[in-house]
């Protein structure tokens, strides 16, 4: 907790919220003891009304903070004129969004499917790739993470959430991260589509080499397989709108969510022409895909993106945040690693004791496995958001 001087500002107290939520919901999250009831800018309130910094934007979602005046303002007017439209219709928001995704998609990959959530953009990507290949088979990264229904879950590594599941309905393979050759001795003739994080999220903050990456592009092309990149987590905040088109590649396939439309939920499929003239009339489809409510919120978040330069802004701050950390040379940190404002600070113990210290002296971030601290701040903090993420984690760490 952080201000002495808070006063509630919900009807229920923190712990009257949680008491409900543990006795109503499907107990499939561990609770973090405070309810967010407001933010402002880059902060987060409780319903006692303590202040806490936001450095993980609700798992890298909202991009522009909370309560950003001109995506409200965007969001009121939108609600005001219509907020739902099935895509059997056009839509002028629509429209606008595709013209704005066009100004950022990388080279080829014109084609857009709009959906709600990260994992639907990744259920798409494996749709789309198994129509257009006529095969299964998904070669992937060990630590990868594409999502949990049952598609993406076949693309996704870890045990814990595979195993309950098995079998899954696509078969894949998790090979070694960062190297190509694990990949290409992988591939066979089953074999549909590569899937990669450019810069694994959940797996713990690591950045892909650009010369793997590069390799992985020849190794696609030349077995005629298809390569998915999943920018869900990367996407916007790592200086780029892309990580991988940063990094010198062009995917056969990206999909994107979170941070692309400031924490409201929508889903992005990006394929070239090939991809999509191959897929017949309803191979894929969503009541809510595409939404006018969801693409002026999309729209709105890549305006303010570009036009308040923030692609640039989060490059230079993540800079400055990493090497703060390094600067430390703190006994407890074994490594820092990310790009932008994608961050991980790998501790040689359990992050949980760290990340409770933060969360008390007001500063929320994210795990990410058992011992990185995952930070995932909007792109709309300022330097003073920095000197209070610093002061926070030299106190705790000490
Ligand atoms: C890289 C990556 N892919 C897919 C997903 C799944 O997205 P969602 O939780 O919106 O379904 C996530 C979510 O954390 C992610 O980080």
């Amino acid at each position: 907790m952080t201000t002495s001087s808070a006063s509630a500002i919900a009807s229920r107290t923190d712990s009257e919220i949680l008491d409900i939520e543990r006795a109503d919901l499907i107990p499939l999250y561990a609770k973090r003891d405070i309810a967010l009831v407001r933010g402002d800018g880059a902060y987060l309130f409780d319903a006692a009304g303590n202040r806490y910094l936001d450095a993980m934007s609700n798992y890298g979602v909202a991009a522009l903070g909370h309560a950003h005046p001109r995506f409200t303002a965007a969001m009121t007017d939108q609600l005001g004129l219509l907020t739902t439209g099935h895509q059997s219709f056009g839509s002028e928001v629509r429209a606008e969004l595709l013209t704005e995704i066009a100004k950022i998609a990388p080279e080829g990959l014109d084609r857009s499917f709009l959906s709600n959530s990260g994992a639907e953009a990744v259920e798409a990507a494996l749709k789309f790739a198994q129509a257009t290949t006529g095969k299964q088979r998904l070669v992937a990264a060990k630590r990868g993470y594409h999502g949990r229904t049952l598609g993406a879950l076949s693309a996704t590594a870890d045990k814990k959430y595979r195993d309950p599941f098995e079998p899954l309905p696509l078969p894949s393979v998790h090979v070694a991260w960062n190297s190509a050759e694990a990949i290409e001795a992988e591939i066979d003739d089953a074999t549909a589509a590569i899937i990669l994080e450019p810069i694994q999220g959940e797996g713990g903050i690591h950045v892909a080499d650009p010369a793997y990456l590069k390799a992985v592009r020849e190794i696609a092309t030349r077995h005629n397989v298809l390569l998915i990149v999943d920018e869900i987590q990367s996407g916007f905040r790592t200086g780029a709108p892309f990580a991988s088109v940063a990094a010198g590649i062009v995917p056969d396939i990206v999909v994107t969510a979170k941070a692309i439309a400031n924490g409201f939920p929508i889903g992005l499929t990006l394929v070239n022409e090939a991809i999509s003239a191959s897929l017949p009339g309803g191979a894929h489809g969503s009541t809510f895909g595409g939404n006018p409510l969801a693409c002026r919120a999309a729209l709105e978040t890549l305006r303010i993106f570009r036009e308040d330069g923030l692609y640039d802004h989060a490059a230079t701050l993540g800079t400055d945040i990493v090497s703060r950390i390094e600067a430390l040379k703190n006994p407890g940190i074994r490594a820092v690693r990310g790009k932008g404002l994608m961050i991980g600070i790998e501790l040689k113990q359990k992050s949980t004791p760290v990340l409770r210290g933060l969360q008390e002296r007001g500063v929320l971030t994210l795990p990410a496995g058992t011992t990185v601290i995952r930070l995932l701040p909007p792109m709309i903090w300022q330097a003073a958001q920095v000197d209070e993420l610093m002061t926070a984690l030299e106190d705790v760490l000490s």
